[in-house]
């Protein structure tokens, strides 16, 4: 058996805040893959940035504003259902849990989470995992309010993170990656990445996912394409995150936000769509940019799932739906999985 205390992870530094917090991060900086990923994905013929590229600072603020959208159900749904199944949830958790979250930006869902689990047991250990420096403070925050709580940070990677987590066997985990963060990925890279997320577990683990439904195509693409225009702002964001990290000199008033909901994709797909004919240098890459008038450039695809979908995908990856909870209106689910062999 592996304890807490032997946790290690080849090339990561531990860094210990208090005794009760301490986070682990690769040894060597990452060298930042912008410019060879944008001069990659800017170059094909249907042009695209990849989903990650939003969340600079700017991004990560501005994502906090598209979640208090009132045309943004997605984290209000999500919290409600949280807040309203935790003595339900609590029944399932039998024994000691540690907490695993990935992601660690909404600080809310993760108190719900750990309400429960603070009010049963003596203490509780929580990992969360985020690529961001934003889980220091999310941490710190957490640890002030809770004296029964320890935390283990992992600054990476989901999926160095969860190799890390896979490690943790002196208790039972529970898992979750709410927000509808699935939903980013495509079908295929989904299946792939709860796979990783079962490999992670063992038996008596539970794993807790929340995501968006299918619904009425008008309310998808309202709450991707809110009056107050701030998902326009996320999503033009890109372009000046190009322009500061990349030397470019892509102008905002040439480019408009479109976000559409593609039914037999289930998906919305967010695009920037040139205005007019033009040109973009980016210096730090020495690339000219062509776009055409009505030219997009994909941005993002946010999946939208049935719960037949969701059981037919559990059954994929090893996966045993426990228990299902959706609002009144069925926008979002909370599920609840147990683990089974694959
Ligand atoms: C992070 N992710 C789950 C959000 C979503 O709903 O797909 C990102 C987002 N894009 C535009 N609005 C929100």
């Amino acid at each position: 058996m592996i304890t807490k205390q032997k946790l290690e992870i080849k090339n990561y530094k531990k860094i210990a805040v208090t005794p009760r917090f301490c986070y682990f991060q690769p040894k060597a900086e990452l060298k930042s893959t912008i410019a060879q990923e944008i001069s990659y994905s800017l170059s094909q013929k249907n042009k695209f940035i990849h989903p990650k590229f939003f969340y600079d600072e700017a991004g990560s603020d501005l994502f906090e504003k598209i979640c208090s959208l009132p045309e943004y159900y997605l984290t209000r749904t999500e919290i409600e259902i949280l807040s309203s199944i935790k003595s339900e949830l609590s029944k399932y958790l039998v024994g000691d849990y540690a907490l695993v979250e990935l992601g660690s930006g909404s600080s809310i869902k993760t108190r719900k989470l750990l309400k429960v689990l603070t009010t049963k047991q003596n203490d509780v250990e929580y990992y969360p995992i985020d690529i961001s420096n934003i889980l220091k403070d999310s941490s710190i925050n957490l640890h002030d309010e809770y004296d029964n709580l320890k935390i283990t940070g992992i600054i990476d990677q989901y999926e160095t993170g969860l190799e890390f987590i896979r490690q943790l066997d002196h208790k039972e985990k529970l898992v979750a990656f709410l927000g509808s963060s699935l939903g980013n990925f495509d079908p295929e890279n989904g299946i792939e990445f709860l796979k990783k997320i079962r490999f992670s577990m063992r038996k008596g683990d539970l794993f807790l996912l929340g995501i968006d439904l299918v619904k009425d195509a008008k309310i998808l693409e309202n709450a991707y394409d809110d009056s107050s225009g701030v998902t326009a702002e996320f999503n033009l964001n890109l372009l000046s995150r190009i322009n500061r990290e990349l030397d470019a000199t892509f102008d905002h008033d040439k480019f408009e936000h479109v976000a559409i909901f593609n039914k037999r994709q289930k998906r919305i797909e967010m695009y920037l769509k040139s205005k007019v004919k033009h040109q973009v240098f980016v210096s730090a890459i020495n690339l000219l940019l062509k776009f055409k008038k009505g030219e997009l450039i994909h941005t993002e695809y946010s999946y939208k799932y049935t719960i037949p979908q969701i059981k037919k995908m559990a059954q994929k990856t090893g996966f045993k739906p426990v228990q299902i909870w959706k609002d009144k209106k069925n926008y979002f689910a909370v599920v609840l999985f147990s683990v089974y062999g694959i």
